[in-house]
């Protein structure tokens, strides 16, 4: 039975991301799901699955009817500034998935929408939220591997035929972008990419891009929906080392650079080292997001993935697109704080 005080949680957009907020949300402790929505009534009807949960058509009868305390919004990206200020406007705090938004306009209204009404967002970077990432960005504060040189990310799978309002740079080049900022605690100066479109959409499907960070480190992002195995990997190679993630086993190894260890201070030499596997504590990602999302609004705040957060990997995002576009250099603005 829930207690009287968990809060009242509903989730809008049920296809294949959201119908896991939906599972998710339906036994976290702390939260009664109060209702689901979304255009397609067989898609509530599966996330329903039996529960006594009302759902809805769209999100205003959500709204009207449950009056939920927060929601996650996992309607296409194109649809989630709409959607986002709706909630916002019936005093919902929100987590919309990422990316924030499909424009940077678009973004800094549901950003300054909520800043207005004093609700809690937060952005869906689900990756902050992998045990493997933790223990990453734990060891990288703690010095271990020394100076980053280098990040390089790559995010290969097939194509999401449901997929037609954004292309593969905003759908999924802000997880590594994010990431990448997270852990180097720095932000990105500019940004070169290449991309090309083979499937017949309006958008690219293969992505390169590069990137530097004002403290210097670079960043290799290998992108595409093209690539007929799944591949989510990060390795961050440092002075007396090379980190290695991957993100979806949530497996974490250090590859040590013998002759670096060995003088101190002074970039000499490489040479192999031993290679070392941590043991990390599995845990799924989604829901390590929504207890931090939970905590946020009970506690009132701060976000734990800050709007400025998803709309600076945005705003990145863009640049990448008008780098290839422009086949050139791009700096990249600062985000205003809110
Ligand atoms: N964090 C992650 O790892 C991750 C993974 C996948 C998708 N996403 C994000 O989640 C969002 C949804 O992606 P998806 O892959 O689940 O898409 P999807 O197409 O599978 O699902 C979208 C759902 O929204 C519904 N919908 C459309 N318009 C609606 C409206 N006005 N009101 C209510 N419902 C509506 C559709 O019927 C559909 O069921 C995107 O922004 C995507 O970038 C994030």
């Amino acid at each position: 039975m829930p207690m009287t005080t968990d809060l009242r949680a509903a989730v809008i957009g049920l296809g294949s991301m959201g119908a896991n907020h939906a599972r998710v949300l339906g036994d976290l402790p702390g939260v009664q799901l109060c209702g689901v929505a979304d255009a397609d009534a067989e898609r509530v009807h599966r996330a329903i699955n039996g529960r006594p949960i009302p759902g809805f058509a769209t999100a205003a009868e959500l709204f009207e009817t449950t009056k939920p305390d927060l929601v996650s919004v996992v309607v296409p990206t194109g649809l989630h500034e709409a959607v986002a200020l709706e909630a916002i406007g019936h005093g919902v705090n929100v987590l919309v998935e990422k990316p924030i938004a499909a424009t940077m306009e678009a973004a800094s209204r549901i950003a300054a929408a909520a800043h207005e009404r004093g609700v809690v967002l937060t952005v869906g970077h689900i990756e902050r939220f992998n045990p493997a990432v933790r223990e990453l960005k734990r060891r990288l504060d703690e010095g271990q591997g020394g100076a980053v040189l280098q990040i390089r990310a790559r995010r290969v799978g097939p194509f999401p035929h449901r997929i037609r309002d954004v292309g593969v740079i905003h759908d999924l080049a802000p997880h590594d972008i994010d990431i990448m900022r997270y852990l180097l605690g720095d932000e990105i100066e500019r940004v070169y990419a290449e991309s090309r479109r083979h499937i017949a959409t309006d958008n690219e499907d293969l992505f390169a891009g590069m990137i530097h960070f004002r403290g210097g480190a670079m960043g290799i992002l290998d992108i595409n929906w093209l690539t007929p195995t799944k591949e989510r990997s990060l390795t961050v190679l440092c002075e007396r080392g090379m980190f290695h993630v991957d993100y979806a086993a949530q497996h974490l190894a250090f590859f040590e650079n013998y002759a670096a260890a060995a003088r101190e201070g002074v970039f000499g030499s490489v040479t192999e080292g031993p290679m070392t596997r941590y043991p990390i504590a599995n845990r799924e990602p989604l829901r390590v997001e929504l207890e931090a999302f939970r905590d946020a609004v009970a506690n009132r705040g701060p976000a734990p993935v800050s709007a400025h957060d998803g709309m600076t990997a945005l705003a990145v995002a863009e640049a990448l697109v008008r780098s290839a576009n422009e086949r050139c250099p791009v700096t990249v603005d600062e985000v205003p704080q809110a």
